[in-house]
């Protein structure tokens, strides 16, 4: 179930005079059964990307494959079914994509388009809502009276409720509070214990370095690096302002330190990470 993109080349409007080009050489393979975080400052085409994963938008060259799926800018939209059973997409903004009349309904949808038996439907809905912490008490009101994290969490089941193999969600913290990204981040680690592929984007790095096996950091429409977090935020730190992108906390101690002549081997991920090393550090002196 890998996702792979070949030269993919993308612009908004192909074809016509207002073609803007956006994805310049897409080479990326995202393993499955892996947590897989996409970071990029703003702008820099994180959304246009991991929307070639359901077939929201064809590459304008090159392809996207799918498992078996391959995905070119000729597929046509028939062919586009198999490969939205597979994926689970949370949008950016959740609102665009709520639309029934109360939220049991709108996440029945999904369940419901692929064939399951209302009674089927339902009970998926009922235990996906469950999943990403809905109360009860929410599923029968429209899901447009609800606090934009109650919504974010009722896409997320819409998402969720037909069992895709491969669940995307773009920034699925924004709007969270503290103890719904802590949720968030359990529900990713859940996922993957469950076997499926996530791919989630993220302005957070801690959230990236708890949950994220792999890291993509996207720059101007180009993958400016792709590798562990270990690897990622290893990367010299002059690096990481030509991309803008902050550290994770760790790591961000760990400079200050540095510049207050500290010596560390490598730059940490987590605080714990950076308590063992200046222990370390302490215990050889
Ligand atoms: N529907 C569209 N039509 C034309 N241009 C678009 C469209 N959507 C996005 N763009 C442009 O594509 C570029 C990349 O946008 P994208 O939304 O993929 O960035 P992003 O990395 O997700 O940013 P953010 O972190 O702000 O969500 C931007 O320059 C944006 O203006
Ligand atoms: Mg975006």
């Amino acid at each position: 179930m890998a996702i792979t993109f070949e030269q993919v080349n993308f612009s908004y409007g192909a074809g016509t005079t207002l073609a803007n080009p956006i994805l310049h050489d897409i080479n990326i393979t995202i393993a499955d059964h892996q947590v897989t975080a996409i970071i990029g400052q703003t702008g820099s085409g994180k959304s246009t990307l991991i929307q070639h994963l359901n077939g929201l938008l064809k590459p304008t060259t090159g392809q996207v494959i799918v498992d078996d799926l391959i995905v070119t800018n000729t597929t046509k939209e028939k062919q586009l079914t198999k490969l939205r059973a597979k994926v689970g997409m949370v949008f950016q903004f959740p609102e665009n994509q709520l639309f029934a009349n109360t939220v049991l309904e709108d996440v029945m949808y999904g369940p419901l388009n692929f064939g399951y038996k209302t009674d089927e439907a339902k009970q998926s809905a009922q235990s996906a809502l469950k999943m990403v912490n809905v109360a009860e008490n929410l599923w029968q009101k429209s899901p447009f009276e609800l606090s934009g994290g109650q919504m974010r969490r009722v896409a997320m089941a819409g998402a969720l409720a037909s069992n895709p193999d491969i669940v995307v969600m773009d920034e699925p913290a924004a709007g969270l509070d503290p103890k719904g990204q802590a949720e968030l981040l359990a529900l990713v680690s859940n996922l993957k214990e469950a076997g499926k592929l996530v791919v989630f984007i993220s302005h957070q790095m801690d959230h990236v370095v708890s949950v994220a096996d792999q890291v993509i950091v996207m720059q101007d429409g180009h993958v400016a690096a792709q590798g562990t977090p270990a690897d990622v935020f290893n990367r010299d730190i002059d690096w990481f302002k030509s991309v803008n992108l902050d550290l994770p906390r760790a790591g961000q101690f760990a400079e200050q330190l540095r510049a207050n002549g500290v010596s560390l081997s490598r730059r940490p991920l987590t605080l714990a990470e950076l308590a063992t090393m200046i222990n370390e550090e302490y215990e050889h002196e």
